[in-house]
Order: C-alpha cells, then structure tokens, then sequence
C-alpha cells in the first residue's frame, strides 16, 4: 500500500517536473502566476537543485525544510562567499512532520531488544518523514533590481500560487536581522 502510494506520488513528481519543463520561459521562470511586490514566478528546475542544508521547526508548524540552492548559490554557499553575487536563487522547501508506521515498524523490530519500553516509545514518537508540502519560498538575488531589500526578492507559493501581499510584506524585515550573513540564515551543511 505505501509503496503504491510512493510509486503514485513518484508519478505525480514527475508529471509536475514535466509540465515544469514544457513551460519554461527565456528568463528561467516557468509560466505560473507572479508573486505579489517583488514579482517573481516560480524558477523553471528548482526541485533539481542541490541540498543546501535542512532544518526542522516545531509546534505549532512541525514542518521539516530543505534548502536547495541554483548552481550560482551552491557555490557561494560551499565558498561561504558574502555577499551573494547577483543570479542566486534559494529555495525553501517544507513539509508536514509526520510519522511513518513502515519505519516504526521496522525500528522496532530491531531496537526492542535494546532500548527500554519507555525509550523505545520516546524514538518512535519523535521518528517523522516528510508528508504533505506546505509551501515553498525563494529568494533571489538581483542588486539593482531589489536595491531596497537588501538585494533580494522573496516569494512564496502554496500548491504552486503566489500567497498573497500581506505575506510577502513580512520577508524583507524578518531576513534583515541576519544582514551580516547577506539575510541568509542557511549555512551549507557539508
Ligand atoms: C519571522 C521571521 C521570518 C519571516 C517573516 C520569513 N522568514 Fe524566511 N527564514 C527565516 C528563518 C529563521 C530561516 C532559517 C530557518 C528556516 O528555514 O526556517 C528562513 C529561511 C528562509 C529561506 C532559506 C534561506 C535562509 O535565509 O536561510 C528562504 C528562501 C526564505 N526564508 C524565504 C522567505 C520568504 C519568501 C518569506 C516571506 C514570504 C520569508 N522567508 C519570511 C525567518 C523568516
């Protein structure tokens, strides 16, 4: 059943990259909605990117995140370079927190034997796998562009929509408190 379930979700992975792929415009943005005050649209591949670092927020999110970064961001995030030069592209990728029967399964199978009830009991209620997306967020850097942020532009998506204004106002300020990092909290986690 789960791995029907992994094989129907696979299927639907790779029918959004396709539709992805086929809308793809000239500027590397595909073909979807503009986010509201910075104007950007969903970057064409994003889900290829490569792994920045994650992190994991708690109640009452419980959301587990990715960082995915474009070849331009990679880079100065191996090189630690700041600031980042124009053309990176963060993004932000999050999913409910939740538990996964299979793997408790088969955790237990193994470590009942060597953890106490009570300790066995803590790992498995504290186990989660990523289930449904919740949003995705990016920022992209353009100095000129968006010389009054810091140079970045923030966007966030839910089910591939742009969320709306208010949401957008709230980036720029919250990012401003790590300004020495160029508002980049993620560090590349080797
Ligand atoms: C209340 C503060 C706050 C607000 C508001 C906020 N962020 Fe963040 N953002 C964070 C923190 C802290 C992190 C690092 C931890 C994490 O990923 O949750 C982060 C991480 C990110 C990252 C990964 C790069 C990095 O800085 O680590 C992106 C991309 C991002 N946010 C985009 C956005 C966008 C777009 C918005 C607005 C729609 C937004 N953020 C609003 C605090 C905030």
């Amino acid at each position: 059943m789960i791995m029907k379930r992994a094989v129907f979700a696979l299927a639907a992975i790779g029918a959004v990259a396709g539709v992805i792929a086929f809308t793809e415009s000239a500027s590397g943005q595909t073909g979807g909605e503009t986010a509201p005050i910075y104007g950007v649209k969903i970057p064409a591949g994003y889900r290829d990117w490569t792994l920045i670092s994650v992190a994991r927020v708690g109640a009452p999110l419980n959301d587990i995140r990715a960082k995915l970064g474009n070849d331009v961001a990679t880079r100065a995030f191996r090189e630690a370079t700041i600031p980042f030069p124009d053309g990176t592209i963060i993004a932000r990728l999050a999913w409910n927190q939740v538990s996964s029967e299979e793997n408790n399964r088969a955790f237990t199978a193994i470590l009942e034997r060597r953890l106490s009830p009570d300790a066995l009991q803590k790992l498995l209620s504290e186990s989660f796998v990523a289930g449904p997306a919740t949003n995705v967020q990016f920022m992209i850097k353009d100095s000129t562009k968006y010389a009054s942020t810091g140079g970045w532009g923030f966007a966030q998506f839910t089910d591939g929509k742009p969320d709306g204004e208010a949401v957008h106002k709230t980036c720029f300020p919250c990012h401003a408190q790590a300004r020495d990092r160029d508002l980049v909290f993620t560090g590349y986690s080797r």
